[in-house]
């Protein structure tokens, strides 16, 4: 027996366990997030005696007489200072790594009333944001000690909010306080722990299963095996080759295969029975290199008989005979690497079932449908018998589009008539859901005299590992995009994705094309240096205009606002000494004349208007672009509207959230429910429009690829960028700046948070990041990944840049992805300005992130700015 003080409380615990297993599971302050239960994270994050401490670390027996805080034991003026802070400073997207920041900033604040920005990064060290960058957090934490020393109160929003408008995010209080529910924060009755036994190879064959000692493990409710799946084993979005459960005489395809799952009345029993699965292999012998792949010599999946997974081939003009006639011209290899998403919130799912008759899935992911119609395959169910709710989701880039644990949690719920908790731990989460894919890449561009891009020719070939994912449309957007967001016309690139016995490769914030616009910016870095003209010159000479022709064809509408990206950079360009930038260009909607549709749904309840939509709010802010665009569309105070979580019963599907989409997609379906309910509000007041719904849709529509017309249009919108890196005379990233062009910012804050966000993951993906695998093992673990922390990141400064052209949801162009795309080739132009090493692959070697002072060689001479 164990005395601890939780929030003031005295509490006595019979069993000894980790602090934050007690805080979450007996006392449930969900406020304690458990990101990793390894120390690495910070999500965990409390005050013991007054000092910040991760809970997932000290066992309750060392902590006799010690005072816990958490979240929910901070005075209602703290609370209410913290969330206002928060909350207008634009600190919370998706939340996750919140209440532990709150934790650290009140440990610093009451030892330090009126700290630097330094202090704050300190004490925030040890804290993991993978959507921030930090700098907003650190702007709500000066924030709070601000207000605590004026005494000063901040208001809710309130009124009718413009698009354009720097509101707080509808949700930003829950996720300060620890409120709001992710769905690790449920606990419901007779609710059974879900997991599974997983396989000891990459590839093997599994010649038998005995699972006997297993079941008689006290507390194990049910032991289940592929015999016992009703429907279809094989789940994926776009291609069905995951199996859910490798069968008896089945070959794995990575080591992250599941091919038992248990369900227990605890965790430990789950633990202990999962110890206790006996499956006999047979290894084989496997494939970790698309190179090896190519050759067919092992089949990853036998049934297909090829291991290519796709294959793109782009021609317009005939590239070779251009590059052949051009002044100028340059070739290089490079090669870029496996990349963890990283997000804080392991995924987590709750399956409950509906009676007899169906599951009602309480997830963290990106597409509701998505989840709902894999599912309805996988036990042979009606979609009316197959409910996804969101929850709150802590973070995705692309990483939760695929299923990893759902379909088991409703697999066991819908067999057990029991609700069933899956959550993955760490390093499963690391293991098994689709990473970003590692490219290799041969790549020519050349130009004329004057630095006139006239031709691009490529060859790239991707690690798709074991299963398809979006493997195949990610190879399709790193191809389309290859040539970059300039003015030419003549290009060649030929990709193939690969089947190996790797951890699957999927969506990832850039979907293919941070790759290939890593390699072919930085061959434009060595024609300028050919031709005699600076890198920013020889971008702005070739950016692409509106009413000119992009690479792949399609014209550029009247938003097309690259050029004054490049502008909106120059002075920083000038400015500095070792510099360098790299532009993009990225799709928002799905496009290549796929059915892309937006759907929302509002209802007008008790003289309110809530926002259903199928679309899922991963922390991006959707559900606060949402509400401003109803808001202004309709003329309703925005306190007035209840944006409601993604849910498949009440929400119309709108797609899955990928392509940076749903901002322009899903609202502009919002706008024009909106313009309804106005036309009803000129005659009507709300509390007679009563229980009357509104259904917008939107078709974002496009030509197929090979469309033999016109301009084929590959997107309806895209985002143009260019970001700059600055390094001090330590060779250290003292700056980074993005200058995007976003058609209309609907929430400006949140544009902000997301380029700032996206450009610090970014620089991690240029100089710090590695996912390591030997031979398709992972050996990375979440404190080994090398994500930068608030006191590593330099001062970010984002530029939006709003032009007019593009019409759906008032001009806004979705942001999520292209911030992450030319921060590589931005920051490895500035180390060649630096030392004179060109480098050819990620992550950047010979930098002090790699703990080394750089060896400074000769600089190259820097060519005279533009004129
Ligand atoms: S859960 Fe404790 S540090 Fe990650
Ligand atoms: S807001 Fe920090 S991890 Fe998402």
């Amino acid at each position: 027996m164990y005395t601890v003080k939780v929030n003031g409380q005295e509490h006595q615990v019979q069993e000894d366990k980790r602090l934050m297993r007690y805080l979450r599971d007996d006392l449930q302050l969900t406020s304690v997030k458990d990101g990793c239960s390894e120390g690495a994270c910070g999500t965990c994050t409390v005050l013991i005696d007054g000092k910040a401490t991760r809970a997932c670390v000290p066992m309750i027996s060392k902590l006799e007489g010690k005072e816990i805080i958490t979240v929910e034991g901070l005075s209602d003026r703290e609370k209410e200072v913290y969330s206002n802070a928060f909350g207008r400073t634009g600190a919370v997207q998706c939340g996750f790594c919140i209440p532990g920041m709150v934790i650290a900033a009140k440990g610093l604040i009451d030892q330090n009333p009126n700290p630097t920005r330094l202090d704050c990064a300190a004490a925030i060290r040890t804290n993991i944001c993978r959507c921030t960058g930090y700098k907003k957090i650190i702007d709500g934490i000066m924030l709070s000690a601000e207000m605590f020393r004026n005494g000063s109160v901040d208001l809710p929003e309130h009124g009718v909010h413009d698009i354009g408008d720097r509101i707080k995010r509808v949700d930003a209080s829950e996720k300060v306080l620890g409120t709001g529910l992710y769905p690790d924060d449920m606990y419901v009755p007779g609710m059974l722990y879900g997991g599974a036994v997983r396989s000891k190879y990459p590839r093997a064959k599994v010649l038998s299963i005995d699972a006997e000692k297993a079941k008689a493990v006290p507390g194990v409710v049910g032991v289940f095996t592929a015999a016992d799946v009703p429907g279809n084993n094989k789940i994926g979005h776009i291609m069905q080759d995951w199996d859910c459960l490798i069968p008896v005489g089945g070959i794995t395809h990575f080591i992250g295969d599941a091919i038992v799952l248990v369900a227990a009345e605890t965790r430990e029993a789950l633990e202990k029975a999962k110890k206790l699965v006996k499956i006999e292999f047979e290894e084989l012998p496997g494939v970790f290199s698309p190179h090896e792949g190519i050759k067919d010599e092992i089949l990853v999946h036998n049934s297909k008989g090829t291991n290519v997974l796709q294959h793109e081939h782009l021609i317009r003009g005939d590239a070779d005979k251009v590059i052949a006639d051009s002044a100028h011209k340059v070739t290089y290899h490079y090669e870029t690497p496996w990349t963890e998403h990283a997000f804080l919130e392991p995924e987590t799912c709750l399956a409950m079932p509906i009676g007899d008759v169906g599951v009602y899935i309480y997830s963290t992911d990106q597409g509701t449908y998505a989840t709902q119609h894999e599912v309805m395959s996988l036990l042979n169910l009606p979609p009316d018998q197959v409910i996804v709710e969101n929850g709150l989701v802590g973070g995705g880039f692309g990483g939760k589009e695929d299923l990893v644990v759902q379909h088991h949690a409703a697999l066991m719920a819908w067999l057990l008539k029991k609700p069933v908790k899956v959550k993955l731990t760490r390093p499963e989460s690391l293991m098994i859901h689709p990473k970003r894919h590692p490219f290799s890449m041969d790549v020519t561009t050349s130009c004329d005299e004057n630095g006139i891009l006239t031709a691009f020719k490529a060859v790239v070939i991707s690690d798709t590992g074991a299963y398809a994912s979006l493997g195949g449309p990610v190879l399709q957007r790193a191809c389309t995009h290859a040539a970059g967001p300039y003015n030419f016309q003549t290009i060649d690139i030929d990709g193939k994705a690969i089947y190996t016995n790797n951890p699957p490769a999927g969506a990832f914030r850039g979907f293919g094309v941070t790759q290939t616009n890593f390699a072919s910016e930085m061959n434009i870095n060595q024609l300028a240096e050919e031709v005699g003209i600076s890198p920013w010159e020889i971008r702005y000479r070739n950016a692409i205009r509106p009413g000119q022709v992009l690479p792949n064809g399609q014209l550029a509408d009247p938003s097309t606002g690259l050029a004054e990206t490049l502008e909106a950079v120059k002075p920083y360009y000038d400015e500095n000494e070792h510099v360098g930038l790299a532009c993009a260009m990225k799709n928002a909607g799905v496009g290549v004349g796929l059915p892309d549709w937006g759907r929302a749904r509002l209802v007008v309840r008790n003289g309110r208007v809530e926002i259903h939509s199928g679309a899922s709010c991963i922390g991006q802010g959707l559900g606060t672009v949402l509400t401003q665009v109803v808001s202004e569309t309709a003329d309703i105070p925005v306190e007035k509207i209840d944006y409601m979580r993604a849910n498949t019963s009440t929400g119309p599907d709108s797609g899955v959230t990928s392509g940076s989409r749903q901002t322009l997609v899903t609202g502009e379906a919002a706008r024009r429910a909106a313009a309804e309910l106005k036309k009803d509000l000129e005659e009507h007041s709300i509390d007679e429009l009563n229980g009357k719904e509104y259904i917008g849709e939107y078709l974002a529509k496009t030509d197929p690829m090979g469309a033999d017309v016109p301009y084929p249009v590959s997107h309806v919108a895209y985002g143009y960028a260019t970001q700059l890196c600055v390094l001090d005379d330590d060779g250290k990233v003292k700056l980074l700046v993005g200058a995007h062009d976003v058609g209309k910012a609907v929430n400006p804050i949140s544009v902000e948070g997301q380029i700032e966000g996206g450009i610090i993951m970014g620089m991690g993906y240029a100089l710090t990041e590695k996912y390591e695998l030997e031979n398709g093992i992972p050996k990375s673990k979440y404190g080994t990944l090398g994500l930068l922390k608030a006191d590593a990141v330099p001062d970010v400064e984002a530029i939006i840049i709003e032009k007019e052209g593009s019409v759906p949801a008032g001009g806004a162009i979705g942001i999520g992805e292209i911030t992450s795309i030319p921060t590589a080739p931005a920051v490895a132009g500035a180390y060649y300005q630096f030392n004179g090493d060109f480098q050819t692959s990620l992550p950047l070697k010979n930098t002090p992130y790699e703990k080394k002072k750089p060896a400074k060689k000769a600089a190259p001479a820097k060519a005279a700015p533009a004129k």
